[in-house]
């Protein structure tokens, strides 16, 4: 089957979720090829439309982009609280809850969401799932000294860990010096719990569960972009 919808989708649901940013907004900018569309277009807008904005961005590949794109880019500490954050996510379901950090920038970008007064999610329909981890592993970063404590307390609670590598086989190493463990736990029938259990695991910074964040989330189809608010 041809995979040519997929670019179109995720740009649709980029521009979608784009018309909520509004002038005078501090805009978190999140990481991965969806969000590149909606960074760019807001710098359309910059440099077009003489929209008033700054961003905050969530990697280096976004602060690069949104640099290129002519977005000024601020940080938390001249902005603690933000008004719009814009972020991709590699699994959601019914709950609007959400694994995120396939592109590694799971940390920072859950900080700039927790920042956040509202959180969109752009998304092709190949994410929606109805139990999180299905086919999909969950991203943990981890400090490097403790990545062997770490995936060996990650094994007790039931998961696989796999220490994540670059095309040369060194290991990944995040935008904050640490390491990622990609960690399959099969079908996860509480996220929170599983969580909770991860972030009591020395070693471990951040995991990739994103819970109860997000607001919106706009997925592009096919054909069309469909919204789902929040209950
Ligand atoms: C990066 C992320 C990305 O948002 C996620 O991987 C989705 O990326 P893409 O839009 O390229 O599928 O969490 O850490």
């Amino acid at each position: 089957m041809s995979l040519e919808w997929i670019e179109d989708a995720k740009r649709r649901a980029a521009l979608e979720a784009v018309k909520n940013v509004k002038d005078g907004f501090i805009i978190g900018l999140g990481s991965g090829s969806t969000v590149a569309y909606a960074i760019k277009e807001i710098g359309r807008m910059v440099r077009e439309e003489n929209l008033h904005v700054l961003g905050i961005p969530t990697s280096y590949q976004s602060f690069l982009l949104a640099v290129e794109s002519g977005i000024p880019v601020t940080t938390l500490y001249e902005h603690p609280e933000i008004d719009l954050t814009i972020d991709g996510a590699d699994q959601i379901d019914l709950n609007l809850n959400l694994i995120k950090g396939m592109g590694g920038a799971l940390t920072r970008e859950k900080i700039i969401a927790a920042a956040s007064k509202r959180l969109i999610i752009i998304v092709d329909e190949r994410k929606l799932t109805d139990k999180l981890g299905r086919g999909q592993p969950v991203p943990v970063e981890v400090l490097p000294f403790a990545e062997p404590l770490s995936a060996r307390e990650i094994r007790k609670i039931g998961g696989k860990p796999f220490l994540r590598v670059t095309k040369g086989g060194a290991p990944y190493i995040t935008d904050n010096g640490n390491f990622i463990l990609d960690v399959d736990f099969e079908v996860i029938e509480d996220p929170y719990e599983l969580n909770r259990k991860l972030k009591m695991i020395p070693g471990v910074v951040e995991t990739g569960l994103f819970l109860g964040m997000a607001h919106t989330v706009y997925v592009g189809t096919k054909t069309d972009v469909k919204r789902i608010e929040k209950e």
